[in-house]
């Protein structure tokens, strides 16, 4: 099975065509070259930047000298209003110390005891889930800011604020849709940056309910009656190095992040991997096999017996990236591949195409979960998948979205029979994270 691909520009085009398509979406204004060059090189006027696809350039950057590349500070241009100095887009010593405070509660021990409140959201994704044609990017949002909320703060999604703060985020990406255009198309430092009105009073809307959270929870954290739970750690854990904690103003930017980073992806991700279910029905039915193993009220060591649901989430986190590029800067002047890199240069390191380069894996474009357990794909497996980074900015959630993903997938799977809605035409895009242009609509029964 072949699965919905974006097609790729001519590899000859203007300036301005460029900028257009861009604008229109990151991933179709790129050229068909970049599945089998190790490195393509863009120089205009404006910008100069470098994609690397080498895997040994790749690990140079994100895992050997992460200090000469840090995070492109253009970044920041779409994400201030809503992030401020989240650890998303801080860079040297505030960036290590937000990760000292941030990590423990990523650890393993952590995702045990985290584990509750994602079954509780994935059993309540199942119980809204509605039959018929369904739009299931929506239910896949709904389900993945649920598991959130309840890992976060123990509230789930029906919750007030937890409801207000999931509609703002929606109004916030329709007016702030490809926030990377910003890195890519750099604009002079003197062209005052104005972000849409909508924008600022979205990003406003969503902190002000945040920042009611954290006060809240910073009050029962002061007489002791605050679960145990995400929010709680990350707001008491005392840093190692300097004995100090988040203060309550930092915790809005982090906790907009978790919500950022934690929602769009995995929502994204549950998405793709129900599409590739509802066109591959023999998968489906090996997963439903599977699942139906697991006792009604799984716990965490039961998740480990999820392999095949596993390979099926990791197979369409190689074909759908929910984070298709990344973007680091060129601290000072570098050599790649012998050519020279000048201080300032942009390198984007694509997922997106490193996940589906014809040199380095078997049939790239095909959905094919059993790659993962065959040994040819050892060596691509580690060094070119990348979804979720590498090196010491590697994203802190990974562990938590490979049990909260499989196991999403399994217990829709278990309940539900997802088909291709008729008529749909699915085009992937990149907005905030990989997206259907149009959305994608399943038909979705239940299981007999
Ligand atoms: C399938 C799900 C997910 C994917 C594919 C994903 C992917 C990524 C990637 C690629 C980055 C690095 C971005 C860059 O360097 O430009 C990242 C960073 C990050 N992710 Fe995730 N993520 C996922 C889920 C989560 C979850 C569940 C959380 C938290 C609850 C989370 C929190 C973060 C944070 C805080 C960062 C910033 C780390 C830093 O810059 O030091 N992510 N993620």
């Amino acid at each position: 099975m072949i699965p919905p691909k974006p097609p790729a520009r001519a590899d000859k085009v203007s300036l301005l065509t460029y900028l257009r398509l861009f604008r229109a979406d990151i991933l179709s204004a790129q050229p068909a070259r970049l599945y089998h060059a190790w490195m393509a090189e863009f120089r205009t006027l404006f910008f100069h930047s470098f994609l690397i696809n080498d895997p040994a350039l790749i690990a140079r950057v994100l895992t050997d000298e992460p200090e000469l590349f840090p995070k492109s500070n253009r970044i920041r241009e779409g994400l201030t209003p809503l992030l401020g100095n989240s650890v998303f887009v801080t860079n040297g010593d505030a960036w290590k110390r937000q990760r000292r405070i941030i990590d423990p509660a990523f650890e393993g021990g952590r995702l045990r005891l985290t584990f509750p409140a994602i079954l509780a959201a994935a059993k309540a994704a199942v119980l809204r889930m509605p039959e018929g044609r369904v739009e299931i990017e929506a239910e896949a949002s709904h389900a993945a800011a649920d598991v959130i909320f309840r890992t976060l703060f123990s509230i789930p999604i029906d919750h007030a604020v937890a409801a207000g703060v999931f509609q703002e985020f929606r109004r916030y990406q329709r007016s702030q849709p490809i926030l990377n255009l910003a890195a890519f198309l750099p604009l002079p430092k003197w062209v005052p940056r104005l972000h849409r009105r909508q924008t600022k009073r979205s990003a406003k809307a969503i902190r002000d309910m945040i920042a009611r959270l954290t006060i809240e929870r910073a009050g029962e954290i002061a007489q002791g009656t605050a679960p145990d739970d995400l929010a709680t750690k990350i707001m008491t854990e005392v840093d190692p190095l300097t004995g100090e904690s988040f203060k309550p103003a930092e915790m809005v930017d982090q906790v907009a992040i978790f919500f950022l980073a934690g929602h769009e992806t995995s929502a994204s991700a549950l998405a793709w991997a129900l599409l590739m279910l509802a066109l591959a029905p023999d998968i489906q039915e090996r997963v439903a096999a599977e699942v139906a193993s697991l006792p009604d009220a799984p716990d965490f060591s039961d998740i480990a017996r999820l392999r095949f649901t596993r390979d099926v989430f990791r197979e369409t986190l190689r074909l759908y990236p929910p984070v298709p590029m990344m973007v680091r800067e060129a601290s000072c002047p570098v050599h790649f591949r012998s050519r020279k890199v000048p201080k300032g240069a942009q390198i984007v390191i694509s997922p997106w195409h490193l996940h589906r380069h014809v040199r380095l894996w078997t049939e790239p474009d095909s959905f094919d979960p059993d790659r993962w357990s065959r040994d040819e794909n050892r060596v691509p497996a580690r060094e070119a998948f990348i979804p979720f980074s590498a090196g010491p900015r590697v994203c802190p959630g990974a562990g938590f979205a490979m049990i909260e993903g499989p196991l999403l997938l399994a217990l829709l799977v278990k309940d539900f029979c997802f088909s291709p809605a008729p008529g749909a035409e699915i085009t992937p895009v990149a907005h905030l994270t990989v997206r259907s242009k149009s959305g994608i609509p399943l038909i979705v029964e239940r299981r007999a």
